[in-house]
């Protein structure tokens, strides 16, 4: 804590508001002081000189929250105000999660799913990894972003057939192309071997790639190949590629699904503690029992209930579920799938009990997996860190506050290499939420999925105001972090 009779005059002055700072102590009833794009002083500041001075009784002051698994690398630059995740209090988001990444690509024709999630090909057209973040920086977004390179782009960049293994002159081009993407500023190397555009690819593709991350100080997240009856095997996978390229890891959005597999979140978290023994390993969650991808075929019978998302020919059909689409056409939930594709879908295959588990797990940070262009999306996109506050900090008791902060701050803020964010303490960059610990909860339903959550007041991002009064300023202050191994 800075002495905050030092400080003269300050840009925004916070008075009253209880500070949780995002390491996982206890909460101190703290005046905030922010001096350009960096708070300055925390204590008793009442009386200091400020341009704006603030009331934040009975107000929860935390670092803004860093959402760790996104797929927001098109809504940055076409949607900067970011607000389905600027209203839930997040100031950094994560992108290229899954193995899919907006750049580099430089296909002819539209990309295959999953990597159509973000577009087609008028989308996917930056060629080299520095022409992405050049428009970024040119025009930034509300929140900050930390770059993910994904396996599945790089692997269409390369190859003509995605059905099969690369070849070691395929994973050198991907491997110069990776180390363009480390210049330009990313962060790290994504996989989605579960996705037919990279379940081709063999453990030493990904072993390859991962070597070449982790020579640039890179992390690994991982959409494991397997999150149902061979999860455990998919598990040693990606502690096998992280030991084996001295890399950090990541598993993604942590679940077992399918109901044969329900409770197996005991056995996947006690193998994921044993690995965390010798190498860093980290994971993140969303907190719903459905998950949300591309419709595909294979994926039909393991959900008890698929509902779509998003179709291209179909495109009225968003919201209703494949089984009664099925019935109407009068055709096998199968050929509805044909018919529907490309299209997107979600997957009720989970068991709550199992996701309570996950969130339980010491240091499993939060990553909303949000699908921002899909006709009626996931609600997690909307919902993820508010229904976290209220539907599991408050209701149901499955965490603390200072915890459930913990997760989405500091720890990400670790993990990723993220200097002086997720933390209120003087000399941190001020990104800022501030919420309502009574009523912070999330509005966003499978029925209704675009609706900002309740409860969150205010969001700042490197000491601009980026959400008041219910909506974005129009100030787009986030910046393109780089990662400080
Ligand atoms: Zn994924
Ligand atoms: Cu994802």
């Amino acid at each position: 804590m800075s002495d905050p009779a030092s400080v003269t005059r300050l840009d925004v002055l916070i008075l009253g508001g209880v500070v949780v700072d995002g390491s996982g102590t206890d909460a101190i009833r703290a005046d905030v002081g922010i001096c350009g794009d960096r708070i300055v002083a925390i204590g008793d500041l009442a009386g200091t000189d400020a341009e704006e001075t603030l009331d934040a009784a009975g107000q929860i002051i935390a670092p803004g929250f860093i959402d760790v698994h996104t797929h927001d690398d098109r809504m940055l630059l076409e949607t900067p105000a970011m607000t389905p995740k600027v209203s839930q209090g997040v100031t950094t988001v994560v992108t290229g999660n899954c193995g899919v990444s907006l750049a580099p690509y430089t296909g002819k024709n539209d990309p295959p799913p999953p990597m159509n999630l973000l577009g087609g090909r008028e989308w996917y057209r930056f060629t080299r990894p520095e022409d992405y973040t050049a428009v970024l920086h040119e025009k930034p977004a509300a929140t900050n972003a930390v770059l993910l390179c994904g396996h599945s782009s790089l692997r269409a960049c390369v190859m003509d057939d995605l059905s099969r293994a690369a070849t070691t002159a395929e994973i050198d081009r991907m491997a110069r192309i990776l180390d363009d993407a480390f210049s330009a500023g990313f962060a790290g190397l994504s996989t989605g071997l579960a996705y037919p555009t990279a379940s081709a690819a063999p453990t030493q593709e990904v072993i390859e790639l991962a070597k070449i991350a982790a020579s640039h100080g890179g992390l690994h997240t991982s959409h494991m190949r397997d999150e149902e009856d061979a999860v455990l095997e998919a598990i040693d996978e990606t502690v096998t590629i992280g030991c084996q390229a001295q890399i950090p890891s990541v598993i993604s959005h942590h679940k077992v699904c399918g109901q044969q597999n329900y409770g197996r979140t005991r056995e996947t978290l006690s193998r994921i503690s044993e690995a965390r023994q010798h190498m860093p390993l980290g994971l993140d969650v969303y907190p719903y029992i459905a998950s949300s991808t591309v419709l595909l075929k294979d994926f039909l019978a393991r959900a008890e209930r698929v509902m779509v998302t998003w179709s291209t020919p179909h495109p009225h059909m968003a919201g209703r579920d494949v089984s009664d689409i099925a019935a109407e056409w009068g055709v096998s939930p199968e050929e509805a799938c044909d018919r529907l594709n490309p299209a997107g879908a979600i997957y009720f295959q989970m068991d709550e009990d199992d996701l309570k588990r996950v969130m339980a797990y010491p240091e499993t940070m939060i990553g909303s997996d949000g699908l921002p262009h899909d006709e009626r999306p996931h609600p997690r996109l909307w919902g993820t860190f508010p229904r976290v506050l209220g539907r599991y900090v408050r209701d149901e008791k499955v965490l603390s506050l200072t915890q459930a902060i913990h997760r989405m701050t500091g720890v990400p803020a670790r993990i990723f290499g993220l200097t002086d964010r997720g933390a209120v303490r003087s000399g941190a960059f001020a990104d800022l939420v501030i919420f309502d610990p009574d009523t912070v909860c999330d509005r966003a339903t499978f029925e209704d999925p675009v609706q900002p959550a309740d409860g969150i007041s205010r969001v700042m991002s490197n000491g601009q105001w980026i959400w008041r009064d219910c909506a974005p300023t129009g100030v787009h202050s986030g910046r393109h972090l780089r990662r400080a191994a």
